[in-house]
């Protein structure tokens, strides 16, 4: 049995006093289809030590929580995964390097190849990194550096071989956490007798999500590059030319699936797709998905709930228009489901605000991404628009009161911007 120690906790501590370091999509993809074994364990000594800055963080911010919500049993056993994570990889031993190797190592990092051109996004403020920043990483390890030459010897392999099985088992321990944070959110609103979360509480949450999923994509993504497959067009799970329009006809599939199931209906409304050609840029392909589904299915559901079941050979159609310009490529949904009014808009980017029947809990659905059927968690929203500025984009809705809604889905593709981790 994990406990949380004194002990442990001030090490923690000490860890989360040190800045978090994002990654660049660009960075990402510098590996190419299948690293080097050196540049592979470089970038494994970077996560070794960044990971446990990034978990650090989150336990104290969890352990600093309002103590009516803090010590809520759901948000204290999410407390405990992330202590243990970082116990496990603190423990880790790192491997001793020769002289010899370390500085081959250092010759190579000179290499004026490594890093890439700085992109900056013009549509998110510039943060300047802080003068003493660099000083204060405590080994200061880069993600990337391309070590073609260098030999690894089998203390470095066997090193990297349980690095990689170290944060496999930690993404697993952590795929639950979506589902206990609501649970804990909902003993929350059951202890204090209401139905809202403050601002500082859904401040908290949009940061601590926007942590999960920057911390989940760097483990899968060194998993990927680790096991493969080792596709064309792919580094790690990022697809270089992500097609956009083979995204949208699958999601469109699956919601327009989902919907008929939910609502016993023989045809969902139609969803008119208008796209310019083949477009391709480099993504996530399960991001992308995950956003325009969750999309499509509020539009679907609005547009049902609307015109009701019998109307089933007469819904509007939904339209999903793609447009691609040199910075961004915007993905709009347009339904005449009805919209919001003005006052709603804000609402529904808090957490677990729904208008639908709400959805029990089970912890058992969550076996391994936090999918939501049709509606009813009050998650869609939020958690889509955070894997939208994940990368530098945004998620934005319009709506009509009265006639239907538009939503903006707007992705970066030029930048490389680093993850935004202090929001
Ligand atoms: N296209 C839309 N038209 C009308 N209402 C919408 C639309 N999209 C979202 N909403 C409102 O926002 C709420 C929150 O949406 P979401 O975060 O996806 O959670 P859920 O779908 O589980 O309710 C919905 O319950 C609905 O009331
Ligand atoms: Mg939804």
């Amino acid at each position: 049995m994990f406990k949380l120690t004194p002990q442990l906790y001030d090490k923690i501590k000490h860890f989360a006093r040190f800045p978090q370091t994002g990654v660049s999509l660009r960075q990402m993809v510098m590996f190419g289809q299948k690293p080097s074994p050196a540049t592979f364990f470089k970038a494994s000594q970077f996560l070794h030590e960044e990971l446990p800055i990034r978990l650090a963080h989150r336990v104290k911010e969890l352990d600093e929580l309002p103590r009516s919500l803090g010590d809520m049993p759901s948000i204290v056993k999410v407390k405990n995964w992330y202590a243990q994570s970082f116990q496990e990889l603190i423990e880790l031993p790192s491997p001793v390097l020769s002289t010899e190797l370390k500085s081959s190592f250092r010759n190579q990092t000179k290499s004026p190849k490594s890093f890439p051109q700085s992109t900056p996004n013009l549509a998110v403020p510039q943060v300047k990194p802080s003068k003493n920043y660099h000083q204060s990483v405590p080994i200061g390890h880069r993600y990337f550096n391309n070590y073609e030459n260098i030999e690894c010897t089998p203390p470095i392999l066997s090193y990297t071989e349980s690095f990689v099985k170290t944060i496999e088992g930690v993404k697993r321990r952590h795929d639950p956490v979506v589902t206990t944070m609501a649970q804990g959110i909902m003993e929350y609103k059951q202890h204090r007798k209401s139905s809202m979360i403050d601002a500082d509480v859904q401040q908290f949450l949009d940061r601590f999500y926007m942590s999960r999923i920057g911390i989940r994509m760097l483990i899968g993504q060194h998993s990927a590059l680790y096991r493969g497959p080792f596709m064309r067009n792919y580094v790690g799970v990022i697809c270089t030319r992500t097609n956009i329009k083979d995204i949208a006809q699958d999601a469109i599939a699956n919601a327009r699936f989902i919907c008929e199931d939910y609502y016993g209906l023989f045809k969902a409304p139609e969803v008119k797709m208008f796209c310019p050609g083949d477009i391709e840029f480099m993504y996530v392909p399960s991001h992308l998905n995950h956003m325009v589904f969750e999309l499509l299915k509020n539009s679907l559901r609005a547009v049902v709930e609307r015109f009701g079941p019998d109307y089933e050979d007469d819904y509007p159609p939904i339209k999903l228009v793609i447009a691609h310009g040199k910075e961004d490529i915007t993905i709009k949904i347009s339904d005449e489901g009805g919209g919001l009014p003005r006052s709603g808009i804000p609402v529904v980017w808090t957490y677990m605000y729904t208008t639908a029947q709400a959805q029990e809990l089970e912890p058992e659905f969550n076996k391994s991404e936090f999918k939501a059927p049709m509606a009813g968690f009050g998650y869609g929203l939020p958690i889509s628009r955070l894997y939208a500025r994940y990368f530098g984009g945004d998620l934005k809705l319009i709506s009509m009161e009265g006639y239907g809604t538009d939503a903006y889905l707007h992705l970066n593709r030029l930048s490389n911007s680093d993850e935004p981790l202090i929001m």
